[in-house]
């Protein structure tokens, strides 16, 4: 799905909400959420993060999603399209550059889920309680040749997509996997739900200590935002050049944004009360998930059938993701090498940057520390910086009168949103996203 084919790869518009939502609905809502949340604080961090995605969230999922409809092109050539120079091209690379770095982590964990899958296959966990859970988690990450390999399967599955080009095919799966995936997670909030001492869960979910809020949690919530709803890489550029004309990018930004959240909420439905039930610490970080869910399926019935079919599906949603992130990399490299003297074609693309997810990865899997790193420095810092940039771009470099046309009519309510949104990305989203920034910082 290069923006270099000249056949839109999008069968309909629900196709294209649907790999939009894709690239959303992720390890960022079932892996992601629920341990950010158990280190922020539970109910704090969901307030906080619940108004990030609508007060950055949605404008900036339009803005991007904009971009890309407006330029018709990938990260690499849309600024460029626009504004018919090469002033706003550092954007680009900073797409590239996170791209990369959201991959080095992504994978891992991707190459995580895969081994989850075949130990549920092999019904590993029968009858285990969270500390076995916890030194299964804790042998595999130790394992580095084990963990490179399943990596290393992700990467490949991922690039194989992208070789033969069957992102059509992934989108029809999407049609039926999404619906099983929001059944299956209400299936497991229904029986998490009658645990003993799930209320305790509850309360930490959806409580709010006020006194918890601290600019790192703000921090926290900002980024687990743009990384959840995959804003400020690029990925939803490249989404929004295939979109059709007639399809309205507030309508279909809402319903992404509605899915995504609907999904990571349902995560925390599930994760915290069995947090509690299971006596886990839900501030255990990045394990917290794959230490709870193989100890859910223990007390549901059918319990193996239940925990493959999860994590078939858990699989299938990193992978969607994967390929919007492994897109933008590839889209920028056969685009940024098309009007050198060595022009890169897709598949040799594909190459390059497989090769270079490899070293990234080994990266993570070698040092946790540079793991984190990856995933702050892109979610809380390069994604926001990004999303702002755009929002600038948009606020102030494109004619106001193109951006009234796209978001609303010549009169009426819509006209008025259209006009509130401009408002909200000139002024309001820069300076609170500053504001977060410096506060982070403890500038301000
Ligand atoms: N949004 C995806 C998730 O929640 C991750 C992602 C980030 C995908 C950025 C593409 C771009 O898992």
């Amino acid at each position: 799905m290069s923006t270099n084919h000249h056949t839109p790869s999008f069968s309909s518009k629900v196709g294209l909400i649907l790999a939009t939502a894709g690239s959303a609905v992720g390890l960022g809502n079932i892996w992601k959420f629920p341990y950010v949340a158990g280190e922020n604080g539970g109910g704090a961090f969901l307030i906080i993060y619940l108004l990030c995605v609508l007060i950055f969230g949605l404008p900036l999922l339009m803005t991007e999603l904009f971009i890309g409809k407006r330029s018709g092109k990938s990260a690499f050539g849309a600024f460029r399209a626009i504004r018919n120079n090469s002033r706003w091209q550092w954007l680009s690379w900073l797409c590239m550059i996170t791209a990369i770095l959201i991959m080095g982590f992504y994978f891992v964990v991707t190459g995580w889920c895969f081994h989850y899958l075949i130990a549920a296959i092999g019904h590993v966990f029968r009858g285990a309680d969270a500390i076995t859970l916890t030194e299964h988690f804790q042998s595999l990450t130790g394992n580095l040749p084990v963990t490179f390999g399943y990596t290393l399967l992700a990467i490949l599955l991922t690039a194989a997509v992208l070789w033969f080009d069957v992102n059509k095919g992934i989108e029809r799966l999407s049609k039926i996997l999404m619906p099983l995936l929001l059944i299956m997670m209400f299936l497991m909030a229904g029986r998490v739900l009658m645990l003993d001492g799930s209320n305790v869960g509850m309360s930490f979910f959806f409580q709010a200590d006020f006194s918890k809020i601290t600019p790192q949690v703000v921090l926290a919530a900002m980024g687990q935002c743009f990384f959840s709803l995959s804003i400020g890489m690029g990925a939803l550029i490249t989404y929004g050049a295939y979109m059709p004309k007639s399809q309205s990018i507030s309508a279909t930004s809402l319903q992404v944004v509605l899915l995504d959240t609907a999904v990571a909420i349902l995560a925390g439905v599930i994760i915290f009360p069995a947090v509690f039930a299971f006596g886990v610490d839900p501030a255990e970080g990045p394990q917290l998930v794959f230490v709870v869910l193989p100890a859910i399926f223990e007390q549901m019935s059918f319990s193996w059938l239940s925990s493959i079919l999860f994590f078939s599906l858990l699989c299938i949603a990193a992978v969607t993701s994967t390929i919007s992130l492994m897109e933008v990399a590839v889209a920028f490299v056969t685009d940024a090498s098309s009007h050198t003297k060595h022009p890169i074609n897709r598949h040799k693309a594909v190459i390059l940057v497989g090769v270079i997810i490899v070293l990234m990865a080994a990266l993570c899997i070698l040092s946790p520390t540079i793991f984190g790193w990856f995933d702050k420095i892109s979610s809380c810092w390069l994604m926001p910086l990004i999303a702002l940039a755009m929002a600038l771009f948009v606020g102030w470099f494109i004619n106001k009168d193109d951006i009234l046309h796209e978001f609303g009519s010549q009169r009426g309510w819509k006209h008025h949103l259209a006009f509130v949104y401009l408002q909200i990305i000139r002024y309001f989203i820069p300076l609170a996203i500053l504001a977060i920034f410096l506060n982070g910082l403890g500038i301000w």
